[in-house]
C-alpha cells in the first residue's frame, strides 16, 4: 500500500488543482428544515425513545447530531491531524520529499475543512461556537493525555496514523452515505460532498505512513501499537460523553422532555458502541484500506 513516484505526484498534482479550483459554499440558508444526516446515524434511533419524540424533537435530534458528527472531524482537523502530520511531514523533508509535499498540502486542507466545518456549525447554533469547535466533541482526559504523551514522537506510534485513517476513511463513507441519502439538508451534504474529495487522498497517504512507520518498528512495538490502538479506538466509540451532550443540548430546547433525560442518557450509553460509526468502520466495503491494512497487521484489529 505504500504509494510509488507516480502515485504521489498524481496525488500531489491533485492536491493543487484542487487548492486552485476552491471557492468555499455559501452558507446554509435559515431556518434549516431538512435532517442532515440519516436516522439511523443518530444514536437515540437505536433506542425506543426515538418513537417517543414528536417530529420536531426528532428533527433537532437528528441536526444536533449532524453538527455532532461536523465537530469529530474538526477535533482532528484543528489539532491531532495537524499535531501529528506536522512532525511526521518535517520527518520526511529530507528523505522523502514527494511524501512530505504531500503532507503538507493534506494539512493545508485540513484547515480548509476545519473553518468550513465551523462556519455550518455557527450558523446552525452560534452559541455554541465561539471562537472554537468543540462544544459536543472533547476528547476524555485520559485519551487526550495518552495521545499528547506519544504524539510527540509520532514516528514510534503509527497507532497515530492508524487513528487518523480510520477517521478520514470513516468520514468518506459517511459522505457517501449522506449522497445516496434523499431529504437531507443540501448545504449539508454539499460540505461533506467537498470534503470526500480532498479525504479521498488523504487515506492514501495515511496507508502509506502506516507502512513506512510499521517498518522501522520491531515486532514487540507493533504489537504494543496495536493494543493501544484498540483501547483508544474503544474510548472514541463509546457514547459516553459527547453523544451525552447532544441528549442535554435537545432537552435544554424541548424543557417537556427534562424528566425523561436521564432514561434516554441511560439507553444511549446501554448501547455500548455508538451504532451508525460502529456499522461503518466495521465493515470492509465501506473502509476498504483500513481492513486489508487490518490483514497484514491483526494486532490492531479491533473485533
Ligand atoms: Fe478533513
Ligand atoms: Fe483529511
Amino acid at each position: 500500500m505504500s504509494l510509488d513516484l507516480e502515485q504521489l505526484t498524481a496525488l500531489q498534482q491533485a492536491s493543487e488543482a484542487a487548492q486552485g479550483h476552491y471557492r468555499a459554499p455559501p452558507p446554509p440558508s435559515l431556518p434549516l428544515c431538512q435532517p442532515l444526516v440519516a436516522d439511523r446515524f443518530t444514536q437515540l434511533w437505536h433506542t425506543p425513545w426515538w418513537e417517543r419524540l414528536s417530529s420536531a424533537q426528532q428533527l433537532r435530534y437528528n441536526q444536533l447530531s449532524g453538527l455532532r458528527a461536523n465537530e469529530l472531524f474538526m477535533l482532528f482537523e484543528a489539532g491531532f491531524t495537524q499535531r501529528v502530520v506536522a512532525r511526521l511531514q518535517r520527518r520526511l523533508q529530507q528523505r522523502q520529499p514527494l511524501l512530505a509535499d504531500c503532507l503538507r498540502l493534506m494539512l493545508l486542507e485540513e484547515g480548509r475543512h476545519h473553518a468550513l466545518f465551523l462556519a455550518f456549525n455557527r450558523a446552525l447554533l452560534p452559541a455554541a461556537y465561539g471562537d472554537a469547535g468543540g462544544y459536543f466533541a472533547r476528547p476524555g482526559q485520559l485519551a487526550q493525555g495518552l495521545l499528547a504523551l506519544v504524539g510527540a514522537i509520532p514516528g514510534r506510534w503509527p497507532l497515530l496514523v492508524w487513528l487518523i485513517l480510520l477517521l478520514e476513511e470513516f468520514s468518506t463513507a459517511f459522505s457517501r452515505q449522506l449522497l445516496a441519502e434523499p431529504g437531507l439538508a443540501p448545504s449539508y451534504v454539499e460540505l461533506h460532498r467537498l470534503h470526500l474529495l480532498d479525504e479521498a487522498r488523504h487515506v492514501q497517504l495515511d496507508a502509506s505512513l502506516i507502512e513506512l512507520l510499521s517498518a522501522e518498528l520491531r515486532p514487540w512495538a507493533n504489537a504494543l501499537n496495536g493494543r493501544l490502538f484498540r483501547y483508544l479506538l474503544a474510548e472514541l466509540l463509546a457514547p459516553k460523553r459527547s453523544g451525552i451532550r447532544v441528549l442535554h443540548h435537545l432537552v435544554a430546547e424541548f424543557p417537556a422532555l427534562r424528566p425523561a433525560l436521564p432514561q434516554m442518557v441511560a439507553a444511549v450509553r446501554a448501547l455500548g458502541r455508538d451504532p451508525g460509526l460502529a456499522e461503518l468502520i466495521d465493515s470492509p466495503q465501506a473502509l476498504p484500506l483500513t481492513h486489508a491494512l487490518l490483514q497484514r497487521y491483526p494486532a490492531f484489529h479491533w473485533r
